[in-house]
């Protein structure tokens, strides 16, 4: 979609009293997107939300909704995400034994398509549905919870998804233990697009907390 560098708050790490205000904050603040963690309980451990919010948070910003679904059957809510105003929906690859299908749903909907793939899950699959694709998003934690540690290892993984996709127009984007500590690292691999939850939503400054990754990202 774009090689220049976007920053994806999530919204997992805000204050969910106070939602749509730190939406807002981070719109604000220099978000390019807005990451929407969704978690069913089963495909991972927590519960977020679903299509309901994403509705009732769209008039509050006019960035890009980029929607992580982390779901065990994405297929069945695909439309009800894409009506809610996203503009990117992520499914996992784990979740999706009809991949091909699911990211030419995604498209049909007038949204772009992504694909996650967990820490332990190789990417070579994704090699025969890159013309379905506009990202693809690497996970550099176990999906669930924020705050947790960026595992080192994806950086290779995240090289190797550059070399995969070559010319193709399509987003790296990574998400898990984000900071401006590693943000240099992810970015030289290849990576264009940086979700960051606890990273962001921290202290008394969003913007200060944006700026200090995107500089750290160069
Ligand atoms: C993890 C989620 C992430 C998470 C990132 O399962 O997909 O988007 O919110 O949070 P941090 O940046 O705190 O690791
Ligand atoms: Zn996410």
């Amino acid at each position: 979609m774009t090689d220049d560098l976007i920053i994806a708050p999530s919204i997992l790490a805000a204050d969910f009293s106070r939602i749509g205000d730190e939406v807002k904050a981070v719109d604000t603040a220099g978000a390019d997107w807005i990451h929407l963690d969704v978690m069913d309980g089963h495909f991972v451990p927590n519960l977020t939300f679903g299509p309901p919010l994403i509705k009732a948070l769209r008039p509050h910003s006019q960035k890009c909704f980029d929607t992580h679904l982390m779901v065990s059957n994405p297929d069945a809510l695909l439309a009800e995400y894409a009506a809610a105003g996203s503009d990117i929906i992520t499914v996992h690859a784990e979740a999706c034994p009809h991949l091909d299908r699911s990211l030419s749903h995604i498209r049909e909907l007038g949204c772009k398509a992504g694909v996650s793939v967990n820490p332990h899950t190789p990417i070579d699959g994704l090699q025969h549905v890159l013309d379905r694709l506009d990202l693809i998003l690497v996970m550099t934690v176990n999906p669930g919870f924020g705050g947790q540690s960026f595992i080192n290892a994806m950086i290779d993984k995240i090289a190797a998804t550059k070399a995969m996709i070559g010319h193709r127009p399509i987003t790296i984007e990574v998400d898990g233990g984000v900071t401006a500590d590693n943000a240099g690292k992810v970015v030289a691999a290849g990576a264009c697009a940086l979700v960051a939850g606890s990273a962001v939503f921290k202290g008394a400054s969003y913007a200060e907390n944006i700026a200090a990754i995107r500089a750290a990202a160069g």
